[in-house]
């Protein structure tokens, strides 16, 4: 009989299975093992039940599984793109849920209906924005799944903090400024300021003390 830590567990190598052969060539298992961590430890300091925010940090790791329709040589192509591409590009949340739709229709024995749910919200709305400025529906504040508002802060601020090929790494400093002048208008205002909190340096701490295998 399977412990909840050991469902948790496999779920969680499942999800960074399929989300590194989806996103092969572009986001890094540290990039993924990162945004799970930090969703997590953000949904638990805004008082989200514990077991909640761990499934939470499972489904986070899915948030770009629809770039596995996009081709690779698109992801890193470095910008600028044209138009279309660019809108191509964005059609990777719409991609995201009818991947998870799939896994769904013939994975429920293994995979937890409710980790699916809370990974196609994710999927669909993390570039959503909080003044309705983003894709792909527009949605605005509350509208947006408060699992994808999560998700937006980790995932942008890793992205940030990290090298790309069409960028460099940003600062401690550059990063914090930017999340601050967005905070209301792309991010949940309420969510940057406990992420800032305890200063971005104890985030870094916080993956780099994680167990988990980088
Ligand atoms: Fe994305
Ligand atoms: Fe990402």
């Amino acid at each position: 009989m399977m412990t909840h830590d050991d469902l948790l567990g496999f779920s969680r190598n499942w999800a960074l299975g399929i989300a590194t052969v989806a996103e092969l060539g572009d986001a890094t298992r540290s990039h993924l093992e990162t945004v799970s961590i930090w969703s997590a430890e953000l949904a638990k300091r805004i008082g989200m039940d514990e077991a909640e925010a761990e499934w939470l940090g499972v489904a986070a790791i899915l948030h770009d599984i629809g770039k596995g329709a996009i081709p690779r040589e698109l992801w890193l192509k470095p910008a600028p793109f044209f138009d279309q591409e660019r809108e191509f590009i964005k059609s990777h949340s719409e991609f995201g849920v009818a991947v998870l739709e799939r896994i769904e229709e013939w994975g429920q024995s293994f995979v937890s209906v409710a980790l699916l749910q809370a990974a196609k919200e994710i999927a669909w709305s993390h570039h959503e924005n909080w003044d309705g400025s983003g894709y792909p529906r527009g949605l605005s504040g509350e509208e947006i799944p408060l699992a994808a508002r999560i998700v937006k802060v980790a995932d942008v601020v890793d992205a940030l903090l990290s090298k790309r090929p069409y960028k460099a790494a940003w600062s401690l400093t550059e990063t914090e400024r930017e999340l601050r002048e967005n905070s209301g208008t792309e991010f949940d205002p309420d969510l940057v300021a406990v992420f800032l909190e305890g200063g971005l340096k104890s985030w870094l701490d916080l993956s780099s003390c994680s167990s988990l295998v980088r």
